[in-house]
């Protein structure tokens, strides 16, 4: 079993990027460099369940974003973060992304250095937008009550892409089967994703996710 000292090592190793960033560049010069095919061919062949995942969370992220009149800008970081919010899953072992059953502590606590894997692997790119998507992730598991992780951060600390990211990856999750637990129902994810308004969540994300279920703009109640 690997021990938590393993799993800090693989977020600063992470940091450790000047060669691959040399090699980006040598692509970029040669023969351009699709950043976005690479990384969705490197979710699809981690994980498929990965990149479906993300791929839905984009769809309704996107409609909950547009709601909450982010700008232009700010709705490109979104649909960047929302497609890579879990590209770190790439760097967590079979044995605990794939197991079924209940995760022991310490394997869990291997799950939780996605978010920061994650962040660490947009940041290599060197791209400032890249920069912006990498804050996002990072804070992907953070809770509005300041019980998330990987920093803990409350309220409105935390970036609103990443409070929007949280309530439709939980929305997501619920409501597909994995390995290891049973879906509910779109109606029943969307009850629990309402009384952890203000708790788990971030209530204005919330109230917006919760209309646009109600006015059927996004099928998230059938
Ligand atoms: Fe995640």
């Amino acid at each position: 079993m690997r021990g938590s000292a393993t799993w800090q090592r693989i977020v600063i190793e992470a940091e450790d990027y000047s060669i691959f960033k040399k090699r980006v560049s040598l692509l970029e010069d040669h023969i351009g460099f699709k950043v976005e095919s690479i990384l969705h061919y490197a979710l699809s062949a981690r994980d498929s369940y990965t990149l479906e995942h993300s791929n839905r969370v984009v769809s309704f992220s996107e409609v909950i974003g547009n709601h909450l009149n982010l700008d232009k800008h700010q709705m490109d970081v979104l649909m960047l973060a929302a497609s890579f919010h879990d590209i770190g899953k790439i760097g967590i072992p079979d044995h605990i992304l794939l197991k079924p059953g209940t995760l022991s502590k310490e394997e869990y606590e291997g799950i939780k250095a996605h978010s920061s894997i994650g962040a660490n692997m947009l940041r290599t790119l060197g791209n400032p937008l890249l920069d912006e998507v990498a804050e996002c992730v990072l804070h992907h598991h953070e809770q509005w009550n300041g019980k998330g992780y990987p920093e803990g951060l409350e309220g409105e600390r935390i970036p609103i892409i990443s409070r929007i990211i949280a309530v439709v990856d939980t929305y997501d999750a619920m409501t597909t089967t994995r390995s290891y637990r049973r879906q509910i129902s779109k109606q029943d994810a969307m009850k629990i994703i309402e009384s952890e308004s203000g708790k788990q969540f971030c209530p204005n994300a919330v109230k917006v996710a919760i209309e646009i279920c109600r006015s059927g703009e996004f099928p998230c109640q059938k």
